[in-house]
This record gives structure tokens, C-alpha cells and sequence, in this order.
């Protein structure tokens, strides 16, 4: 099945070329986050857990796998390609995302002791998974969100990442260092306080969904997400120049600006597309 004359496909209306883009985008983005978060769960468990161990390095090999084949498609690829290919990716994230609430289970059950992921981290990463699923299932249903519906949802989900991000840090840092733990609890504060800003719009709706409002909502989130970001590359150096004491693994401190940085690509691009045309820029509007 191709599209047709106008680009369009026939069944969804989305046009081909931003359909394979985006999807391409999204998996390139965050199969490499799911491989890395395989890393990071093994490197949590105990060396006596050895399935676990075994578990996760499975996941890294398959979202390592799936990461390449995603760079060797081209924008030109043949969307029912990648229709099917969305659809495989979809079904190892649903995995990993069953791994990892199991995982939490085991250590909120206290059936874990001794291990050193945070369950908060653990349950982090599996709501990240749980996006990346339903990502996929949107973008294969060629099912559009309304763009307003779409920026409250996605601050929401992104604003609780990030406060999530500033608590992992200011616990993973040596408790002697003092000033940069203030610091990360300033984000999480920060952060907890957008959190709950983005969900009293999203009470709000359908009457807090006008132009202005979520202009100045993408406005201020914008501030304190570059903040934090640039935050992130300071301590990402810091401790790839081992100038700081923490427990922080260097690829951790790149994982999390690089999530802040794509909250802010997406911020932009809604922002962009809500002055000008109305359509949602994430799933594209026939
Ligand atoms: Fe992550
Ligand atoms: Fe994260």
C-alpha cells in the first residue's frame, strides 16, 4: 500500500513521509533510552541475580538491534516498512515495560535486598516505556490528538520526568556535596510546582485550552526546562571529569539531558505550530 497522488495516505490521511519521519524519529530516540535503561537495571541488580542479569542483557541486545535497523530506514523507506516495523518495536516496548514493573514489584516486595535501583527510578522508567508504546500505537492509527489535548498531556507526562530526574540526582550525589544536592532539590521543587500548575489546567479543560494560556504554559515551562538542562550538562561534565563525588553512572547524567533536551524540541515545536496554523505537529492533520 502506497500513498496516493497528494502524499496522503489512504487509510489514516497522514502523509507518508511525516509518518515514516516521525516514527523513525521516536524510535531512534528512544530505543536507545530502552537499551540504556537495560544497562542501568543491570548494573542495579545483585551479582547473585543472575536471570535478572540475563534479562536485562537480552533487552539491551534487542533494543540495541532495533536502534540500528531504525538508523539503516531512510525517511524514503516504504511506509508499510515501517508500519510493521512500529508495530515490532511496539511489542518489545510493551516487554521491557512488564520487566520493569516486575522488577519494581520485587523490590518495593523487599525480595530484592540490597540492590541499588531507587523504585522510583524503576517505576520512571517504566512509564517511559509506556510512552514509547502508546507513541507508536498513535502514530500507527494514524490517531490525532487535538493539539490542545496534546500539550497539556505531553507537559504533564514530560514535567513529572523532570522532576523525577532533579530527585535521582540530588540522591545519587555524594551526601558531601552539599551545594549541588540544594541545588537539585531547587529543580525539584521547581518542578513539582509546574507539575501541578500543568495539572490544574488540565482540570481546567476544555475552557484552559486557549491560545494565550498555553502559550504562556509553554512559556514558562520552557524557562525552567532549559535551566535544568543546562544544569544536567554541567553535572554530565563534572562527573565525566570526575570533579564530583557521587554514585551518578556518566552515561545516567547524558541519559537525562538528553530527555530534557527532547522536552524542549517538543515544547518548541508546539509552540511553533500553536500561533501559526493549528494543526498538531506530532501526528499531522489531513
Ligand atoms: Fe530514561
Ligand atoms: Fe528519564
Amino acid at each position: 500500500m502506497h500513498g496516493n497522488e497528494n502524499g496522503l495516505h489512504p487509510d489514516t490521511g497522514v502523509t507518508s513521509t511525516i509518518f515514516v519521519e516521525r516514527s523513525l524519529n521516536e524510535i531512534r530516540f528512544w530505543s536507545r533510552i530502552m537499551k540504556e535503561h537495560s544497562l542501568f537495571l543491570r548494573l542495579g541488580f545483585r551479582a547473585e541475580d543472575t536471570q535478572l542479569i540475563h534479562e536485562a542483557n537480552q533487552f539491551f541486545r534487542l533494543f540495541e538491534r532495533l536502534e540500528q535497523t531504525a538508523h539503516a530506514f531512510t525517511n524514503q523507506s516504504d511506509p508499510d516498512q515501517i508500519r510493521s516495523f512500529n508495530s515490532e518495536v511496539q511489542q518489545a516496548a510493551t516487554s521491557i515495560f512488564a520487566f520493569k514493573r516486575k522488577v519494581l514489584g520485587l523490590i518495593i516486595t523487599c525480595q530484592l535486598p540490597g540492590a541499588n535501583n531507587f523504585p522510583l527510578l524503576v517505576d520512571h522508567i517504566s512509564r517511559e516505556a509506556n510512552y514509547f508504546r502508546k507513541r507508536l500505537i498513535e502514530l500507527n492509527q494514524g490517531k490525532l490528538k487535538p493539539l490542545p489535548d496534546a500539550i497539556i498531556k505531553e507537559n504533564v507526562f514530560f514535567l513529572r520526568i523532570m522532576a523525577d530526574h532533579a530527585k535521582f540526582i540530588g540522591h545519587l550525589l555524594d551526601p558531601s556535596e552539599r551545594k549541588l544536592i540544594d541545588i537539585a532539590q531547587n529543580f525539584s521543587n521547581d518542578f513539582d510546582q509546574l507539575l501541578y500548575q500543568a495539572r490544574d489546567l488540565e482540570g481546567m479543560v476544555p475552557y484552559s485550552q486557549t491560545v494565550p494560556l498555553l502559550d504562556q504554559f509553554l512559556d514558562q515551562n520552557r524557562v525552567s526546562v532549559t535551566s535544568l538542562r543546562d544544569f544536567k550538562k554541567t553535572a554530565r561534565e563534572l562527573i565525566e571529569q570526575c570533579k564530583i563525588k557521587s554514585i551518578i553512572h556518566p552515561l545516567l547524567a547524558d541519559h537525562v539531558f538528553r530527555e530534557a533536551d527532547r522536552f524542549l524540541e517538543i515544547i518548541d515545536m508546539f509552540d511553533a505550530h500553536l500561533t501559526s496554523h493549528k494543526t498538531n505537529p506530532r501526528f499531522v492533520e489531513d
